[in-house]
């Protein structure tokens, strides 16, 4: 299997570091691309990172990453609460899958508490900030391995 990575963000994650850094930290969208790239170099992955605002790019990605067999690293944004169409075209890909949130979404309003998505990715990471993607860098790189094994 190959160790290929789509690290998608969704939509206004684009302003890391000026949106709510209360919530989102300070760290800005390309600091963090930069961290997943050099991390992914140390764990001999191959990475695409790539910010999109809407649904409909999000799902073209997700069947693109699953026809090449490519994991799948995504932070919905707030699709992550009520895309159906985003949940369907994970269900429907068979690579690891990571869900990932910067913020605690469970420790926030009623309506972020639930994720749609959770049910059918392999895991989730949220509340660690920046640090979140790192964590589910590697877990992909654990499933690689399981994989292989
Ligand atoms: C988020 C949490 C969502 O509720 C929110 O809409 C986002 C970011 C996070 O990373 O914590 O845009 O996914």
């Amino acid at each position: 299997m190959n160790r290929r990575v789509v690290v998608l963000h969704g939509p206004n994650l684009n302003a890391l570091g000026t949106r709510e850094p209360g919530v989102y930290g300070s760290t800005t969208l390309a600091q963090t691309d930069a961290a997943i790239v050099a991390l992914a170099e140390q764990l001999r992955l191959q990475v695409e990172i790539s910010q999109h605002q809407s649904e409909g790019e999000i799902i073209e990605r997700i069947h693109a990453a699953g026809a090449a067999g490519s994991a799948i690293i995504i932070n919905p944004g707030a699709y992550t609460h009520y895309s159906y169409a985003i949940r369907d075209a994970l269900a429907a890909v068979a690579v690891p899958k990571v869900e990932v949130h910067l913020s605690n979404i469970y420790a926030r309003e009623a309506f972020r508490r639930r994720s749609v998505m959770s049910p059918v990715v392999d895991g989730t990471v949220a509340g660690f900030g920046a640090e979140s993607y790192l964590l589910a860098l590697r877990a992909v790189a654990a499933m690689f391995d399981e994989i292989k094994r």
